[in-house]
């Protein structure tokens, strides 16, 4: 999906998308880090797909919400590599980069230059082309052929 350099804030996919996530984030399981967030997915065919965090007692379980919105996805029946664009939304007047791990799960599953945007209540945003987030990222153990 191509932008124009003046559509900075991506304002089209951001009214797309923040609604969806905003109701996921309200939706969040955090009750130990507090942090709510949400996700929202766009699919090739225009569909909106969401995910929230999910905390564990066993911290290291914790599910991230861009990784649960691409879960969900996948068993809908998205194809690997459709997603277009993808929102995460975190409360308050700071915008979460996402996680390492969830960089990667875009990476493989989100679409060539898919949009990545990262907003919150105030004017604070990050936006990147997906291939942006992760350079050198592992893509599959290497082959001779
Ligand atoms: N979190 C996400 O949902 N996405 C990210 O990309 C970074 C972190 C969540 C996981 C955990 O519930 C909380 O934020 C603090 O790490």
């Amino acid at each position: 999906m191509s932008m124009a350099p003046e559509d900075a804030q991506a304002p089209g996919l951001r009214d797309r998308l923040l609604p969806a996530a905003r109701r996921a984030s309200a939706n969040a399981h955090s009750p130990y880090s507090g942090l709510k967030v949400g996700a929202a997915l766009l699919t090739g065919d225009g569909s909106v797909i969401s995910g929230c965090n999910v905390e564990s007692a066993s911290f290291g379980l914790t599910q991230c919400a861009e990784r649960n919105a691409l879960g969900t996805a996948i068993a809908e029946g998205v194809a690997p590599g459709s997603v277009t664009a993808l929102l995460v939304y975190l409360p308050g007047d700071r915008p979460l980069p996402p996680c390492g791990a969830c960089r990667q799960v875009m990476l493989e599953l989100l679409a060539p230059g898919a949009q990545v945007l990262s907003v919150c209540d105030g004017d604070g945003f990050h936006r990147w082309d997906v291939e942006d987030l992760l350079p050198g990222a592992f893509t599959g153990l290497p082959r001779d052929d």
